[in-house]
This record gives structure tokens, C-alpha cells and sequence, in this order.
């Protein structure tokens, strides 16, 4: 099968300088949804017709497997699917997609192109309580499809239908360029209409069938901010009951953001306004508190990662404790049991099993031991101006409060560092380290007080 998703129009209505077919939703382009879908269709050629924002788009969603057409102006629907003829197969049908629906199954798809076989001409219409706007089926006395009209051509009969053309459909692909290239555009809109070959092919002596969706938000396109904004909430009242369905406990279905891809163990707890991006995996028991955004992570099974953490490109084990208001950046790698307490930077840093640093530190290019206890406000100075270092600390060591460790630095196992250190030289196995410090004390200091005006 040839698939060929319709992504010339320019989406006047989003009032943006971004291609429409680019807007995100769920965090991935309305036309990666669609590809994404039609890939799971297997076909030979996949084929994006591109106009508005061309380049823009073909560099967002360029792929080995994806081949661009251009349709220099947007003359309609059947002109679209013209420009991409050259790139298909004549011998298997074809199916098209539209850029901004980005939410049909590929269930129902399949669908369609099963009850159209290799020869007959399918459209998946919708029956609307409302169907203003589409194009109508028109059926004939016997039931089958006669005609589809826009709604601009409609008479005040026809207008009353209310089975409506989604705009996907699947051809034969052989004669389709015989039947595009004798499309009119005398309508009301001057365009050359992909609907109008219905009429061709019947002509032509082929069967038309139609299937119809199990849930009509599969077929809602995105024209306009509302759409996208209504269309994301259905994406993301899906992805919190799949998993629900899968045992996983949402504080509320309605308060959970997915923006990639999420695996849940048993008995995970996710709290409300949540935010999950990328790929990330969840281990048995874990719990998340409010507020949190995860990116590409992994997390041990039982670690609680309390309200306000930020997660990115991390990896933690089990029974560790996150939070509340820790951050974890690219690169961060914790063992089981480890505690990050709040205002806790770390960023491309190993700490070993048991550790913590409960408050107010930045641990950044650091290699840290098991049972390591960093205190508050402690600092790795990794960065020279010019380069990063890294910062050693072994197995057992105790880092006093307000400890500065300039790196590049090495403390040795069971290392004491007294509090208000700056560390700038390595410190052997077993040492207590610290800076000399004079207390100084003046006795009756008055202090000075504000002049009056
Ligand atoms: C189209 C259908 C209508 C259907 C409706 C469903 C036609 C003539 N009408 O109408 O029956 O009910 O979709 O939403 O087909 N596009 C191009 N190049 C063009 C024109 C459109 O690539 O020259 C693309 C658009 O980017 C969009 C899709 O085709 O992805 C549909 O275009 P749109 O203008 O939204 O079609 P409608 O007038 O809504
Ligand atoms: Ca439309």
C-alpha cells in the first residue's frame, strides 16, 4: 500500500509563523502523529505532501522512509494528491492522510482498507450531530455512495445530511491519475476536489464501501488553537486510561501530561500535574508527587520523588528519595537508597549507593561513593572558566556544610571535611580536612544606624 498524508495547507486560522502541521501535540508535531500511524500500516511508499513551510517541515519530520512532494499552491485537495503521483506505486491502492488529524487508529484505518480489497474506492465517513463545514455522502436510493459535496455546494437538502467525508480515504492507484487530471474547479471554491473522483471511480466501475471510526475524535482535524488545545486533552484523557487500565494509580486522569512514552511497574502512584516527557520508566511501588516534570528517565523500584522535582536524561535505583524541589540534569546517575533532597542540583554525576545530600548543594561532574553525606550548601566547583572538571569523593565520607570542592579534586575514603572547607588539593584516606579560620571577636560593636532626612 502507498500512503500519502495531505500537509500543503498553511493553517491560517493558528495565527502562527509555525507550519500548522508542525504544532506539537502531546510534545511531537500534529504530522508525526500521522506518520507514526502510517508507519504501523507497513507501507511501501509513504509519501508527505508539503506547500506552507516546506523546508520547515520536511526538516522536522525527514526521514529515510519519507518522501516529500511539493505542492507549490494550494489548488486543493486533488491537486495535492496529484503532485505526489510520480512517487507511488501504480500496482498496490493507495491511502490518504490528512497532516492535521492526528488521531486516528490504526485500527480504524486497517479497517477501511480491508472493505476496500485491492479494487473498490473506501472513505471513512463520521455521522455528526453537527456536521457543518464538511462534505456530505450522498447516497443513492439503494444506500450506496453516489457523490460527496462540500459544504460551500451543498444544497439546503443536502446540507440536512449528516454523514460526512473525514477526508481519509483509499484509491486504487492505477487509474487515480486518469481521475485527477480530469478534475474541475468550477465550485465555490475554485479547487480542485479530491472528492470529486468518487464520482470517477464509479464511473470507472469500481465499488465504493465506507467504514466508520469507533470514537469520532479520530477523525477531528486541527484548525484552529481550540481544536489542538481539545484534541491534546483527548490524547491525554487516552494516555492516563491506558494506564489506569494497567494498574497504575492517577491522583486525577485529568491533571497527567504525556509527551512521549511512559512504562509504569505495579502499584505506581503518580500525583497530580505531572509531566512526563521523552521515554521514561517507572519500577515497581514507585511514587510521584506533585508537580513533577520526568524527562527520558529510568527509576528504580519504591523511590518516592517528592512534589516539584525536575528529572532529565537521569537514571536512579531503587528505594532512593527525591525531592521536594530536587534536580536531576543530564548525566545524573544514582544507586539505590540515595536521597536528594531540596534545592539538590546534580548533573552529570555518579552517587553510590546510600548517599545523600539532602539540602542546598550542586553536584555536578562528581563521582560520588556509597554512604557519602554531603552537607548543605555544598559545591562542586567544576568549572574553570575555560573547562570542567571532576570531583572524587569516596566511599564514607563526611562533607561538612558550606564545603567548596574545586575540581579537578580527589577526597579519599572516610575523608572528614569540617564545615565552610574550601578543598582544593586532594585529601588522603581517613584524614580530617580543613581550612585554618580565625573567629574574631570585637566586644560592644555599635552598629551603625540610618540618618534620618
Ligand atoms: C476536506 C474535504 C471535506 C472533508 C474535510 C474533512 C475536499 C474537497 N474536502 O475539506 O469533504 O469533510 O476535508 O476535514 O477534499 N491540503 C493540501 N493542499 C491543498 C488543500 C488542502 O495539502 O491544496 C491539505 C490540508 O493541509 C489539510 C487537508 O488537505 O491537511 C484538508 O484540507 P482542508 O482545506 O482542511 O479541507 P476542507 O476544506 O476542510
Ligand atoms: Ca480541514
Amino acid at each position: 500500500m502507498n500512503i500519502v498524508i495531505l500537509a500543503a495547507g498553511m493553517g491560517k486560522r493558528m495565527h502562527s509563523a509555525l507550519p500548522k502541521v508542525l504544532h506539537p501535540l502531546a510534545g511531537q508535531p500534529l504530522l508525526s502523529h500521522v506518520i507514526d500511524t502510517a508507519r504501523s500500516l507497513s507501507p511501501s511508499r509513504l509519501v508527505v505532501v508539503i506547500g506552507h513551510g516546506g523546508d520547515a517541515v520536511r526538516a522536522a519530520v525527514g526521514a529515510p522512509d519519507v518522501q516529500f512532494a511539493v505542492q507549490e499552491q494550494q489548488l486543493g485537495t486533488g491537486h495535492a494528491l496529484a503532485q505526489a503521483l510520480p512517487l507511488l506505486d501504480p500496482n498496490v491502492p493507495t491511502l490518504v492522510l490528512y497532516g492535521d488529524v492526528p488521531l486516528t487508529r490504526a485500527s480504524t484505518l486497517k479497517r477501511l482498507t480491508d472493505a476496500a480489497g485491492a479494487n473498490a474506492y473506501g472513505i471513512l465517513t463520521v455521522t455528526l450531530d453537527n456536521p457543518t463545514g464538511y462534505g456530505r455522502i450522498v447516497r443513492g436510493a439503494t444506500g450506496s455512495v453516489i457523490r460527496i459535496v462540500e459544504q460551500k455546494d451543498a444544497t439546503d437538502d443536502e446540507r440536512l445530511i449528516d454523514e460526512i467525508n473525514t477526508g481519509i480515504v483509499v484509491t486504487p492507484t492505477a487509474p487515480l491519475a486518469g481521475w485527477l487530471a480530469a478534475l474541475g474547479n468550477d465550485n465555490a471554491q475554485g479547487e480542485y476536489y479530491l472528492t470529486d473522483v468518487v464520482e470517477a471511480a464509479i464511473k470507472a466501475g469500481h465499488a465504493v464501501v465506507t467504514a466508520q471510526p469507533d470514537e469520532e475524535w479520530e477523525t477531528l482535524g486541527v484548525n484552529s488553537k481550540q481544536q489542538l488545545a481539545e484534541l491534546e486533552r483527548v490524547y491525554q484523557r487516552n494516555a492516563a486510561d491506558s494506564l489506569l487500565v494497567a494498574g497504575v494509580t492517577l491522583a486525577d486522569p485529568a491533571r497527567f501530561d504525556l509527551r512521549g512514552a511512559i512504562s509504569c511497574g505495579r502499584d505506581v502512584f503518580i500525583d497530580v500535574n505531572c509531566v512526563f516527557e521523552g521515554s521514561v520508566t517507572l519500577g515497581d511501588n514507585v511514587r510521584i508527587g506533585p508537580n513533577c516534570v520526568i524527562r527520558d528517565a529510568v527509576i528504580g523500584a519504591g523511590t518516592r520523588v517528592d512534589a516539584y522535582t525536575h528529572i532529565e536524561s537521569a537514571k536512579v535505583g531503587a528505594n532512593a528519595v527525591l525531592g521536594p524541589y530536587a534536580r536531576l540534569r543530564p548525566g545524573a546517575q544514582l544507586a539505590d537508597e540515595v536521597h536528594v533532597g531540596n534545592f539538590v542540583e546534580v548533573k552529570n554525576a555518579n552517587i553510590g549507593v546510600g548517599s545523600k545530600a539532602n539540602h542546598l548543594s550542586y553536584v555536578g561532574d562528581a563521582d560520588v561513593g556509597a554512604g557519602v553525606n554531603i552537607g548543605a550548601g555544598t559545591i562542586t566547583c567544576n568549572y574553570d572558566g575555560a573547562n570542567k572538571h571532576r570531583t572524587v569523593i569516596e566511599d564514607q565520607v563526611f562533607v561538612g556544610s558550606d564545603t567548596q570542592l574545586v575540581a579537578p579534586v580527589r577526597v579519599g575514603r572516610g575523608v572528614t571535611i569540617a564545615a565552610g572547607t574550601t578543598v582544593w588539593k586532594d585529601v588522603a584516606e581517613g584524614a580530617l580536612v580543613l581550612n585554618e579560620k580565625t573567629q574574631i571577636e570585637k566586644t560592644g560593636y555599635v552598629r551603625p544606624v540610618k540618618k534620618k532626612s
